[in-house]
């Protein structure tokens, strides 16, 4: 479904969910703007009209919350395998949610889940893409970013990349569902933004260390002080040091 303008994909997709109206997994709502876009925790996602992508896909994980670690992990490889692709980008994901190129954010992911621990339970899978932003998008954003148009140099269309997209994450979440993330921990690690970079992640604690890759079920594999430790999604953020 296409909305030419909405308050956010995910929220209108997850009404059409909880009413019942929508079933299917892979159903893809798609807008041209949104009025109050929404990024972790509580953070915006800048949204102006038609120079983006506002993506939501409805799925259903088979394994239930408990296994969710890996979902942003796997959606990010989508990406990433689409813009190698499509475009020959060197994107790279900065674990657990966002897709960089050329150290600037291009691409936020931001999943939504609701159900019981170890029941099938329901996701949206939100992507907010840049394609060509105007000129004034730095008064709102405040990090480094950067659009598909500024870094692949071409005109971006952008009905085959939702219809590409849409395929390459369908084709990863029925591999994840039937394998979980193990399989994919390989293909990650190649595309780490932070790999073997010193790292600081916080959340409750502060950590800081080097960034060796992501362990078999999706939690950042540091090399600390203390030793090797693996830490999970959530609520931390990961930056350079
Ligand atoms: P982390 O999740 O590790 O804390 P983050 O700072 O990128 O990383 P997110 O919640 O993932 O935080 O994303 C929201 C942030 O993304 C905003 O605070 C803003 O800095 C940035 N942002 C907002 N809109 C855009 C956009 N269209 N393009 C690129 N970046 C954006
Ligand atoms: C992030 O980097 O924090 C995630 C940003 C996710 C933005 C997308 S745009 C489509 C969907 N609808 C929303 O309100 N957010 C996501």
């Amino acid at each position: 479904l296409v909305q030419h303008i909405t308050d956010s994909t995910n929220s209108q997709l997850m009404l059409k969910v909880s009413q019942g109206q929508v079933t299917q997994p892979g159903y893809t709502l798609v807008a041209e703007a949104q009025t109050a876009g929404r990024g972790r925790r509580g953070r915006s996602w800048y949204s102006p009209f038609a120079s983006s992508l506002y993506f939501s896909l409805y799925w259903r994980l088979e394994q239930g919350i408990a296994a969710a670690g890996g979902l942003s992990l796997v959606v990010g490889i989508a990406l990433v395998r689409l813009l190698r692709r499509l475009y020959s980008l060197e994107a790279k994901i900065k674990w657990p949610n966002d897709i960089y190129i050329n150290d600037k954010k291009v691409c936020g992911i931001l999943i939504e889940l609701s159900g019981q621990a170890n029941a099938a339970c329901d996701v949206i899978i939100g992507i907010g893409l840049n394609i060509r932003l105007p000129q004034q998008a730095g008064l709102n954003i405040d990090q480094q970013f950067t659009d598909l148009a500024s870094e692949a140099g071409v005109m971006i269309e952008r009905n085959p990349l939702v219809a590409a997209l849409q395929s390459q994450l369908i084709g990863v979440l029925t591999e994840f569902n039937l394998q979980g993330f193990s399989g994919f921990v390989e293909e990650f690690n190649q595309y780490n933004q932070h790999r073997l970079r010193q790292v600081r992640l916080t959340g409750n604690d502060e950590i800081v260390g080097m960034c060796l890759g992501v362990d078999s079920q999706g939690g950042l594999l540091l090399q600390t002080a203390t030793g090797i430790n693996s830490y999970f999604g959530g609520e931390l953020s990961l930056r350079a040091e």
